[in-house]
Parts: C-alpha cells; sequence; structure tokens
C-alpha cells in the first residue's frame, strides 16, 4: 500500500522519534509499504516520520550509487530503533533532496563515518559501521528521527534565500509524482 508522505512545514518532521517495542503491532506490512512507497517515489531513503509516524524506521535502497560506490549494491534495509553511536572520518560534501521537501537540492556536509545500533527487520539487535554512500544516505534519514531536515544544515545566508521557495512547498506550490500530506 502506497502511503501519502508529508510534506515540510507538518509539525510531525519537527518530531524526535520514539523507539517501538518488540511486539509493535503490524511491523512487517508497515515496512513493506515503506519500501514500496520508497520504490514508488524513486527515494533513496524513507523516514518513518515522512508518513507521519513518529517512530525510529526507516528504509534506504542505496543501488542507485552501486557504480559510484561498489559497496551499495544491493545496499536495500530496514532498520528499527537506530541510534547512532559515533560518527568521524572526514566531513564530505554531497548534494541532497528529499522526498518531503519537493523540488529543492543543496550540498550538505556529514561525517563519513558512523557507528549505529539499531534493529534488523527480525528484531535481532546489531551494532555496524557504515562508510561513504551508505553512512551519508542512513544521516539523511536518521536525521528525520530527530526532528532535523536536510535544509537545517545550510548555512543561514542559503536558508534565507531558500525561505520563499520553503514557504511555497509548504503551501503546496510543487510538482510530485506521489501522493503527499500537506502541513494544515
Ligand atoms: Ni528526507
Amino acid at each position: 500500500m502506497l502511503l501519502p508522505i508529508v510534506i515540510y512545514g507538518h509539525p510531525v518532521l519537527r518530531k524526535v522519534s520514539e523507539d517501538i517495542p518488540a511486539d509493535f503491532p503490524d511491523l512487517e506490512k508497515f515496512l513493506k509499504d515503506m519500501f514500496q512507497t520508497m520504490d514508488e517515489a524513486d527515494g533513496v531513503g524513507l523516514a518513518a516520520p515522512q508518513v507521519g509516524k513518529s517512530i525510529r524506521v526507516f528504509v534506504v535502497d542505496g543501488s542507485a550509487f552501486a557504480e559510484m560506490d561498489p559497496d551499495c549494491a544491493g545496499f536495500r534495509r530496514a532498520f528499527i530503533n537506530a541510534h547512532i553511536v559515533e560518527r568521524d572520518g572526514e566531513e564530505v560534501s554531497r548534494n541532497e533532496g528529499c522526498l518531503s521537501v519537493p523540488g529543492i537540492h543543496e550540498d550538505v556536509k556529514r561525517k563519513n563515518r558512523i557507528r549505529m545500533v539499531y534493529e534488523d527487520e527480525k528484531g535481532e539487535r546489531k551494532e555496524e559501521v557504515f562508510e561513504g554512500i551508505k553512512a551519508w544516505i542512513i544521516q539523511h534519514e536518521y536525521d528525520h528521527l530527530e526532528g532535523i531536515v536536510f535544509t537545517d544544515h545550510l548555512s543561514s545566508l542559503k536558508k534565507r534565500l531558500l525561505r520563499n521557495k520553503l514557504n511555497n512547498i509548504s503551501m503546496g506550490k510543487f510538482r510530485a509524482t506521489y501522493k503527499v500530506v500537506l502541513p494544515k
């Protein structure tokens, strides 16, 4: 089932998400819907707050970057109750976009390596280090769990320049090929 995607300006994108219990109802179905929604919208990731749920769940698919980074081939995963415990390595600037902020693409600097604890789809607790493009994709989605949107990372000048565009997006003035939920 395709889930509508929440658009910039909606308060759910500003909430800090909560861990979910092991017996969270219909998690399997929710993850299936998340993957389907991400695929249909051509996203490389989708976080639960983007479909209106303040829970620490996100899905990623880095296969589109396999040519740039062979590590990304088959990098299609769900992360549950994710917590980044360490960020290091150099800062790398990459051009980002977000399904919740349609039409805006800006360079964002992020650490190139992270260590994260999480549960996989089977509920197994894991601790893993991610580097390069994987770490980049994860940090963008992880930000959504913390109530952060990628434009928050821009300089105040850049933010000022984007203010009108962002206001227009909040008011529904954009094109998207997927179903959306606008801020009230
Ligand atoms: Ni996003």
